[in-house]
């Protein structure tokens, strides 16, 4: 059992806060991704959790125990970090033991734990070879091994794929979570590659400055996200967004003008606008379609990109430029030329002056 509780952590550098009362329950065996571009605090929380870092507020509790000022080791916690930090001069072998032979552990049992978890992280035949003779991915599986022997209670992983190339990450992304699978054990991972976080994780934190922006499964933040931080920081190619007026609200959601479109009525749940108030609207790529009826938006065909399986369309859609649409398989679209695209009006996502998402009503069929 390893559960991990934080309950209002705040932190200071100086006059600066990176961390703003931050609460959070992870439950046993939970594989949760902290995500959030550079600098919002993802590595300070993370060495907060590990005790590497004091918090200036806050508890933390590992399996119902309070250890805000237990010392790392007495945590139960083994981290690995981007950098893979391993001994240059010592095999991969001796780089794995490294904390039995601290831990002064009999040479049989090293030798089970180190045989094993080199099974686990297919490094059998490299036990031998120094970390200048393996590639990235070799190094980082290493890295990984020297944590796993330890049997932690909770692994920490901050940015553990960032020097990988594209390929070796996808690869990576694969091995750890079937690594998670067989350790069963609680994971905290930090990235900030939206991509990583929704493959890998049950549930997702998003930061933002600190704060704490939304906390679910990964489609609860494609589906639902709360706010227009999340729903731009989640999904790829990202949501664009139209700024427009509230021209009223109803019970069944808040009417908007699109252009050629008309009047259009969005079902959102008790609409948090006033008439004439500014709002944004977002549109995931995706739920575009090609409209058959000429009647959809305006937009401008400027760049694009056949992947096969879908088309991406990079355009000017009526005033705003750099969208993006993602149309099915070898879409019948030219660069130049004026196409109407459709929005199921369900797949509009709507935000208030604030960014505050209005909780958009679940119409199932619609909304798959
Ligand atoms: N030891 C430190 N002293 C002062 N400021 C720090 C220190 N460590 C981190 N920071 C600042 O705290 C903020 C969050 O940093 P960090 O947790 O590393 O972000 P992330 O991991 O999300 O990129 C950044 O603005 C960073 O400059
Ligand atoms: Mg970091």
């Amino acid at each position: 059992m390893a559960t991990v509780s934080l309950k209002s952590i705040n932190k200071w550098f100086g006059s600066s806060q990176v961390l703003n009362d931050i609460s959070l329950e992870i439950k046993d065996k939970e594989f949760v991704v902290f995500v959030g571009p550079s600098g919002c605090g993802k590595t300070t929380l993370l060495r907060i959790i590990a005790g590497l870092e004091e918090a200036t507020s806050g508890d933390i509790e590992i399996d119902g125990e309070e250890v805000s000022s237990a010392h790392p080791i007495e945590r139960g916690i083994s981290m690995v970090f981007q950098s893979y930090a391993l001994y240059p001069h010592l095999n991969v072998f001796e780089n794995i033991a490294f904390p039995l032979r601290v831990a002064k552990m009999p040479k049989e049992e090293l030798e089970k734990q180190v045989m094993r978890a080199a099974e686990t992280l297919r490094l059998t035949d490299r036990l031998q070879h120094k970390p200048g003779q393996l590639s990235g991915g070799q190094r980082q599986r290493v890295a990984i091994g020297r944590s796993i022997v330890r049997h932690p209670k909770v692994f920490l992983f901050d940015e553990p794929l960032s020097n990988l190339d594209a390929a070796l990450r996808g690869e990576m992304r694969v091995e750890l979570a079937k690594l998670h699978k067989s350790l069963d054990a609680t994971m905290i991972y930090v990235t900030h590659d939206q991509v990583e976080a929704m493959t890998m994780a049950d549930r997702i934190m998003v930061l933002s400055e600190g704060k704490l922006e939304q906390f679910g499964t990964p489609m609860d933040l494609y589906h639902r996200p709360k706010s227009k931080f999340v729903a731009g920081f989640i999904g790829h190619p990202k949501m664009n967004f139209i700024s427009t007026t509230c021209l009223s609200t109803d019970s069944f959601g808040l009417t908007v003008e699109l252009p050629v479109i008309g009047k259009q009525l969005l079902p959102v749940e008790s609409p948090n606008a006033n008439r004439d108030e500014e709002i944004e609207l977002g549109v995931r790529p995706e739920d575009f379609i090609l409209s058959e009826t000429g009647k959809g938006l305006p937009f401008k065909v400027e760049v694009l990109e056949r992947l096969g399986g879908s088309t991406l369309v990079y355009g000017t859609l009526d005033k705003y430029p750099n969208f993006c649409a993602m149309l099915q398989g070898d879409a019948d679209v030219h660069e130049g030329e004026l196409v109407n695209l459709d929005v199921n009006p369900a797949n509009f996502h709507v935000f208030d002056s604030k960014g505050i998402a209005m909780m958009r009503r679940e119409v199932p069929e619609i909304l798959e």
